[in-house]
């Protein structure tokens, strides 16, 4: 029972982090393999809430080590910040491992990424703002800073020289800003060296080393698979690879140990930032989904947008991450609705379709063809086991599992670690 990989089936947000901490108690490591603080993943233990951004949800399972391997960009300052946070609430937040290859998201970046999304206007991206895609950019530019840099100054000096080049020309000629200086940046960055210190080490080995022994690794994915830079809707992504095979290029494990892949699917959809979204609602039921679901992002703070549960997302979904398993949550917030319209396929240019277009154009002008099914009146969140379920929630739960192309092994009924109904096991 090696690694499991548990991801976000749509635009993100469909309850990782609830997911992930309910499974945390029964694994050894849990890994973010890619994304950093654009990420916020609730998870609720009892009556305390945690909103975390770049620490893997397993940091709040005490048997559990959090690793925060190669693929992620850490925003030191918000780790620091978060981890701070956690300490002062009581989570004891000493396993943390830190992969020495992960790159640094630093000031600039985030500078670049907030003066970026102002050049573009109306085609904005929508971005977090923290800095995400500038650093991936640098990463694969080759001017990247690491984690590792932070321990040899010379080196780290050169680095962020070679990096503030180009983007000094264009802050200062371009964006009409004011150019950033290297020692300033040197310095901060060195700031957090001992800081970080105790966390970094080499965590390819350890993770290998882990699988050898048999140790359980969960790998906890940020974002969603329509928001992966190569498979989701281009250019409205963020600027990794959140899809299963991200995990082994973002943590160094190899395909073969992989042995499941849980996506995670809301029972509805929901989206942050600009793109295409084909069963969005502009209507009092868009808005009901909103208010009912909680839908605001934990992150920045932006409403949600929310629509209808889209299938053929569902299906892509499991195509190009070889799911095993989903996870649906959040079907609490469905109950009340006398009828619950589901996409089955699009219609473009008159045609129906029932798999995602390649096509960005035709995409942007699909149309959801419904199927409605009968909804519930009465309250699930205390459903222990599908049968607890009314049957035209259960028939609802079905209809999605055929459309989806992978068996739903747990559905949650609300927030909290306990309102989960597990079908199939995990582990
Ligand atoms: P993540 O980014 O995928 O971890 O998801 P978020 O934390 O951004 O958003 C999911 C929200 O739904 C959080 O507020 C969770 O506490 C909440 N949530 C997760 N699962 C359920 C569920 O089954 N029912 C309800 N009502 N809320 C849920
Ligand atoms: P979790 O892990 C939802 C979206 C942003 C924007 C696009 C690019 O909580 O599911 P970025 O800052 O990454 O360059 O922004 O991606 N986005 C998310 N949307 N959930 C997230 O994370 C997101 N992380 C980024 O809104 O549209
Ligand atoms: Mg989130």
């Amino acid at each position: 029972m090696p690694a499991l990989v548990l991801l976000g089936a749509q635009w993100g947000d469909e309850g990782k982090g609830k997911a992930t901490d309910l499974l945390g108690g029964s694994v050894d490591y849990v890994v973010r393999y890619q994304g950093g603080n654009n990420a916020g993943h609730t998870v609720v233990v009892g009556d305390q809430k945690y909103a975390l951004h770049l620490l893997p949800s397993g940091i709040l399972s005490p048997g559990c080590t959090p690793v925060i391997g190669n693929g992620v960009v850490v925003d030191p300052s918000v780790l620091l910040s978060e981890l701070s946070g956690l300490n002062e609430r009581g989570v004891d937040t000493s396993k943390l491992l830190i992969s020495g290859n992960a790159h640094i998201i630093t000031p600039y970046n985030v500078t670049v990424d907030k003066v970026t999304e102002r050049f573009l206007g109306k085609r904005k991206i929508g971005t977090t703002g923290r800095g995400i895609g500038p650093t991936y950019a640098d990463k694969i530019n080759r001017v990247g800073i690491r984690v590792q840099d932070l321990y040899d100054e010379s080196i780290l000096t050169q680095k962020v020289e070679a990096a503030l080049d180009g983007k000094n020309q264009l802050l200062t000629k371009l964006y009409n800003r004011r150019a950033i200086a290297v020692d300033q940046v040197v310095e901060e960055l060195l700031g957090y060296a001992e800081k970080l210190a105790p966390y970094v080490t080499d965590t390819v080995l350890l993770l290998n080393q882990a699988l050898e022994a048999d140790k359980v690794v969960l790998f906890e994915g940020g974002q969603g698979t329509l928001l992966d830079i190569d498979h989701g809707t281009y250019p409205f992504v963020t600027s990794s690879n959140p899809t299963a095979g991200g995990a082994c290029t973002g943590a160094g494990v190899g395909p073969t140990k992989i042995s499941r892949v849980i996506g995670i699917l809301k029972a509805y959809t929901t989206r942050v930032g600009s793109g295409p979204f084909p069963t969005e609602l502009f209507d009092e039921d868009g808005e009901a989904l909103r208010r009912i679901g909680g839908e605001r992002g934990v992150t920045t703070g932006r409403d949600r947008r929310c629509g209808w549960f889209d299938a053929v997302i569902a299906r892509y979904a499991t195509r190009v991450n070889g799911l095993t398993d989903f996870f649906l949550t959040k079907l609490d917030v469905l109950t009340g609705w006398e009828r619950i319209p589901v996409c089955v396929a699009y219609e473009i240019d008159g045609k129906r379709v029932e798999e995602l277009p390649y096509s960005q154009s035709d995409f942007h002008h699909a149309k959801p063809i419904y199927e409605t099914l009968p909804g519930w009146s009465e309250d699930i969140t205390k459903a222990k086991s599908f049968s607890d379920l009314p049957k035209n929630a259960q028939a609802y739960v079905k209809a999605l599992e055929e459309m989806s192309g992978a068996p739903i092994s747990a559905i949650g009924v609300g927030p909290g670690r306990d309102e989960t109904i597990e079908i199939n096991s995990f582990l």
